[in-house]
């Protein structure tokens, strides 16, 4: 078979490889030849930590599954830790109903705008009110010109000296232009936006920060929020300083592959991860990537918390689950309007939204 030497045999795989394949998308191949809907393979997900109905027993006094302890912080919401990973604190439906619609809505308007830096910046330069651009059906066209070094700094330019500039249209004026220059949906560049980052900007190429690019701090409330759901994984005394945070955006398919966040000073404070929309299985693995990972459910608010010894842990999302029965985000999509909200609600149908907060120094 072509290709067989690049694929390791399972027995070269990492444990945590191994558990990444074991819960990633499949399609079963046996509804391929019908002219059926391709249908997600069935897996086994009786090995993954339920966070959601380990708090259902714990709320009816129930006992608690082995390894793992609840705690009582001083909000009425009980966290959860593993005794095998210090340090991990899981908080089960943190965020009210109102909260993840409040922060859904941010995520997709005002969390990407510039000088936010997106996915999307690296090709298309600065893009403003894409989710606007999307909820008008517009068309996001290349106009070369040249520019003068000020504004080329902040443009993507070619080998000859041409900038590359990207407008939003309307659709009929890309038409009446003919097919001359590039173009792409404004609906399409939605779907593909992976990540934006807010406060301090994360340079994914060097993999660190880079504190020269111009930034503003973290939005007021998502500072206050994330000071609050991080006190208990604080060292003593100590208030969390959001600077940072990077938003993930996940479609169907997208996975987030095991990984360190490793490029902040101090592992002592924690990183505080929200997630919002279709459910995940999240997988927290050892300081070795040979050690066996956990699988847990995340849900639409439930936020994690990584602090000390658990900084030094491998962990990724695998999966998302976006079909209806397991999605599980039919709270939040009653909040949002048939009306007012139908992009909100027909992109969070399909998407998971991961908000993950930092303070760097
Ligand atoms: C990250 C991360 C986890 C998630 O962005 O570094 O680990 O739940 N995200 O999406
Ligand atoms: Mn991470």
């Amino acid at each position: 078979m072509y290709g067989s030497a690049k694929v390791p045999e399972d027995s070269k795989r990492t444990a945590f490889r191994k558990a990444e394949k074991k819960y990633k998308l499949y399609y079963d191949d046996t509804s391929k030849s019908s002219k059926k809907r391709r249908q997600p393979k069935q897996v086994d997900l009786s090995e993954v930590l339920d966070f959601k109905s380990i708090l259902e027993s714990h709320r009816q006094n129930s006992d608690l599954p082995p390894g793992v302890v609840a705690l009582h912080s001083d909000s009425d919401r009980p966290l959860f830790y593993l005794e095998s990973r210090p340090g991990f604190y899981f908080v089960p439906e943190a965020l009210s109903i109102e909260e993840q619609c409040q922060l859904i809505r941010e995520s997709l308007t005002t969390f990407p705008q510039p000088p936010n830096r997106t996915n999307h910046n690296a090709f298309y330069g600065p893009l403003h009110d894409l989710f606007v651009a999307a909820k008008e059906k517009k068309v996001l066209v290349e106009e070369a010109s040249v520019l003068t070094s000020s504004e080329s700094e902040c443009n993507p330019s070619t080998s000859n000296g041409d900038v590359h500039k990207w407008k939003f249209c309307e659709e009929h004026e890309v038409s009446s232009r003919g097919n001359t220059c590039k173009s792409i949906s404004s609906s399409a560049l939605l779907r593909k936006l992976r990540w934006s980052t807010l406060g301090l900007q994360f340079d994914w190429s060097k993999r660190n920060y880079n504190v020269s690019l111009p930034h503003n701090k973290i939005p007021d409330d998502l500072c206050q929020l994330a000071k609050r759901m991080a006190a208990p994984a604080m060292p003593k005394g100590e208030e969390f300083h959001p600077e940072a945070a990077i938003v993930n955006y996940f479609g169907m398919a997208d996975t987030l592959g095991g990984h360190l966040d490793d490029m902040e000073a101090d592992w002592s404070k924690p990183i505080v991860s929200m997630s919002l929309g279709c459910k995940a299985i999240f997988l927290l693995g050892g300081k070795s990537r040979e050690d066996p990972p956990l699988a847990m459910f995340l849900r639409s608010g439930d936020i994690v918390l990584m602090a000390g010894e658990a900084r030094e842990c491998f962990h990724g999302v695998p999966r998302i689950f976006t079909d209806k029965e397991h999605a599980e985000i039919v709270p939040i999509e009653s909040q949002f309007s048939v009306e007012d909200d139908i992009c909100f609600l027909e992109y969070i149908r399909t998407s998971r939204i991961n908000i993950n907060i930092r303070q760097v120094f």
